[in-house]
């Protein structure tokens, strides 16, 4: 699949680095911007603040699947009028969008292969993103579980804060799985 990675961080950067390591060819795209019109896939994965701004700075979007890593904390707000990250991005692109990948530590992106079951990622969005988004969390490691559709990912970014209070509550950065009855 060819994928554009926006914000090459350690979100971006980390996850770019599996999906190559699975086969993919990922161009990362930066501040300077770039032509995402070759991707069959898009991850968004610059600051949450920073959505309107990344966005403006790459063609080629229109109709494309995205999938919004990116949370908001301290306050920040989704651009005016959208309930989300998530929601705002699909106004510009008016393609397949989905919430996913933003409650899974960067840090942890390098040791997920090596687990002995695989950790989940939740994702919400659009039923047209759920295929993008199985693939692309089974080649990084991860089964995806969907919360709900694009109207949760409002949800899903308020998720942020509780991740963060788990992980300073003794825990530490972590991965975690959400499993049917039947794997008990
Ligand atoms: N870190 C995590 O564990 C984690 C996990 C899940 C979700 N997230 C979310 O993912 C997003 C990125 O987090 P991160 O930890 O990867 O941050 P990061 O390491 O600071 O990387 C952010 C990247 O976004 C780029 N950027 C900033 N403004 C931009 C713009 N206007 N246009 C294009 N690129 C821009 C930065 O470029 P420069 O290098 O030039 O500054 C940088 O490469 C955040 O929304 C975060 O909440 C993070």
């Amino acid at each position: 699949m060819n994928i554009t990675v926006i914000g090459r961080g350690n979100i971006g950067g980390g996850l770019a680095d599996l999906w190559e390591r699975a086969g993919h060819r990922v161009l990362r795209l930066g501040r300077d911007g770039g032509d995402a019109s070759r991707s069959e896939a898009v991850l968004l994965a610059v600051p949450g603040a920073a959505v309107e701004a990344a966005l403006s700075s790459v063609t080629g979007l229109e109709g494309k699947t995205v999938l919004d890593a990116t949370n908001l904390y301290g306050g920040a707000r989704p651009p005016a009028g959208f309930s989300s990250n998530a929601e705002y991005v699909k106004s510009v692109t008016g393609g397949a969008t989905a919430k996913a990948f933003s409650t899974n530590f960067a840090s942890l992106l390098g040791r997920v292969a090596g687990a002995r079951v695989r950790p989940s990622n939740l994702w919400s969005g659009d039923d047209q993103a759920d295929d993008v988004v199985s693939r692309l969390s089974h080649d990084a490691g991860f089964e995806a579980v969907r919360l709900g559709d694009l109207s949760m990912a409002a949800t899903q970014e308020g998720l942020a804060g509780t991740i963060f209070a788990i992980s300073q509550s003794g825990l530490g950065e972590f991965v975690y799985r959400m499993a049917p009855p039947e794997e008990l």
